[in-house]
């Protein structure tokens, strides 16, 4: 029980940095405590109720409209298509439980040493560390070198609202409703309320998203936003922004929620409320305070650059840190923490982190919106080409968005892609790609893309920024 690198946290991050330490010669050790179906599970929130479980539900609800909404127009009928609610879900938890096990195979495989329970920092002596592991009360100590943190991050709470995850749910609750719900209120139009919002809706709930913001989905480029917002609209999701919520109360199983509008006093009544407005990092169990590592007023852990936290040996990754709460950059930091381990030198973009928000039309965008560059003076130019025509997307039956790149207006550089339709969770990789490698539009206009493609509409874009699209 004595380790060169210890990973506290068994989510994209933590296993992903255990299994390229291990890679490197480290002996290593990964601690986790998530307990699903009363059981240990590795994997964190991203496999356990996030972004895998989230996705079976999105595919098996996308499935379902097609088959009620779509499949018509191919010349395919059903009479009277059901949902099997339980087994939508069953399958689900198979594909969690399939992932699951195949981390603990690859620690194996790697020679990680498994342990399960809560972790927290306990003393520094001549530089090694020791941690105390609670194993649903039994304790361990082990010690070791190197610690990462990498202790995710927990659905925030609104002061007026406990969740219970029966009527008034998060996440966790929302990926594991039995029944279709006749009436869904989402109090967050983020990511997690788009998305878990859209699978209900898809399976018959009429769902209301109440969003405090008056703009919608600010984060992303403003045309992208509007293209989403319409369509959205289109499928049914009733979309309230400028939303100032007030008293909640459940009452016969029902939850009534009051809000403002537009400085009108409204009132809602939903059989299942879900609070999605952002997370919260996970690092109260630490005992941080007792070695003194830094965590800020919102309980992030502090880091620098590279990811080094204010004690020796002691590195924090992934959504207990600052930066984007995406899976995939908690896996990048992991590599480069485990890689800076070793004393070699990786590098970190946060310029190039994809997004990727996972409704029907999907919307995917890297690097900066259009209001970014406005507003750091940046002269731009721009290409943007549509899926309407596209012979693939007509194929498919899914032609609705757009793809746009932007470009320095005199090097040609690449500064943001940004997509909205048909599969760009996907696509938007080439962008990630050619931005990563500092490529111009030009490049991507020079590169041959398949023939019928989605990507065609990528290349087109491209052929858009120099005023030469084909098809447009
Ligand atoms: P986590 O995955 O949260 O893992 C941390 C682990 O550490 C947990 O198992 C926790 O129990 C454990 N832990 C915490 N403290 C201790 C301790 N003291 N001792 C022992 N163990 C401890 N991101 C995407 O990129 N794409 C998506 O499609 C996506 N979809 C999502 C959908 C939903 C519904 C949600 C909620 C999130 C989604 N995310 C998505 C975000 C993604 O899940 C997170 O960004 C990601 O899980 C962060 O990884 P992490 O390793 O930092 O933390
Ligand atoms: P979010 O930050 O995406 O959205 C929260 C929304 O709630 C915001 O629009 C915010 O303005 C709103 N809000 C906050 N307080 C409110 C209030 N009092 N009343 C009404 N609205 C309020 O957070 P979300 O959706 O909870 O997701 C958390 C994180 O999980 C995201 O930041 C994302 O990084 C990650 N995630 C990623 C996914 C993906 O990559 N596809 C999918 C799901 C989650």
């Amino acid at each position: 029980m004595n380790f060169d690198v210890l990973v506290i946290g068994g989510g994209p991050g933590g296993y992903v940095a255990a299994i390229r330490a291990a890679q490197l010669g480290f002996k290593v050790a990964c601690v986790d405590g998530f307990i699903r179906n009363s059981k240990y599970s590795l994997g964190g929130t991203c496999l356990n109720v996030g972004c895998i479980p989230s996705k079976a539900l999105l595919q098996s609800s996308e499935n379902y409209a097609q088959l009620t909404h779509s499949f018509a127009d191919h010349g395919i009928t059903c009479s009277n298509p059901k949902i099997d609610i339980a087994k939508m879900l069953s399958r689900k938890d198979t594909i969690i439980d399939k992932n699951a096990g195949g981390i603990s195979f690859l620690f194996k495989k790697n020679k990680i040493t498994e342990l399960h329970g809560w972790a927290s920092f306990v003393s520094n002596i001549d530089g090694k560390w020791t941690i105390s592991i609670d194993d649903k009360g039994s304790i361990q100590e082990v010690s070791s070198t190197h610690v990462i943190v990498a202790t995710g991050s927990n659905p925030r709470m609104l002061p007026q609202i406990k969740t219970d995850n029966k009527n008034i749910i998060d996440n966790e609750g929302a990926l594991s409703l039995n029944t279709v719900p006749e009436e869904l209120c989402v109090i967050g139009a983020g990511v997690i309320g788009l998305e878990m919002g859209s699978v209900w809706l898809r399976l018959g709930a009429k769902v209301t998203v109440l969003e405090a913001m008056d703009k919608f989905l600010g984060a992303a480029d403003e045309q992208v936003s509007k293209e989403l917002y319409k369509n959205l609209t289109k499928q049914g999701l009733v979309i309230k922004t400028g939303i100032k919520i007030g008293e909640i109360s459940e009452k016969a199983n029902k939850v009534t929620i009051n809000y403002e509008e537009a400085g009108e006093q409204k009132t809602l009544v939903a059989d299942k409320l879900m609070v999605a407005v952002g997370r919260t990092p996970n690092t109260i169990g630490l005992n941080s305070d007792a070695v003194g590592l830094k965590v800020d007023e919102r309980g992030f852990v502090v880091v620098d650059d590279e990811c080094r936290t204010n004690l020796a040996n002691v590195w924090a990754i992934g959504d207990c840190v600052r930066g984007p709460m995406l899976a995939h950059k908690a896996s990048d930091e992991g590599i480069i923490v485990a890689e800076r381990i070793a004393g070699q030198h990786p590098h970190f973009d946060f310029n190039t982190v994809p997004w990727v928000i996972y409704t029907e039309p999907e919307v995917a965008w890297v690097g900066k919106t259009e209001q970014q560059l406005k507003d750091a003076g940046i002269a731009y130019k721009k290409g943007v080409a549509s899926f309407m025509a596209n012979g693939r997307a007509l194929g498919l039956g899914n032609n609705v968005g757009f793809v746009k790149i932007l470009a320095d207006e005199i090097t040609d550089r690449i500064l943001g892609v940004h997509m909205v339709g048909p599969f760009v969770s996907e696509l938007i990789s080439e962008a990630v790609v050619a931005m990563e490698f500092m490529a111009s539009s030009e490049d991507l206009a020079r590169i041959i893309h398949a023939h019928p493609s989605l990507s065609e509409v990528t290349h087109e874009a491209a052929l858009a920024c120099d005023n030469r699209q084909l098809h447009g």
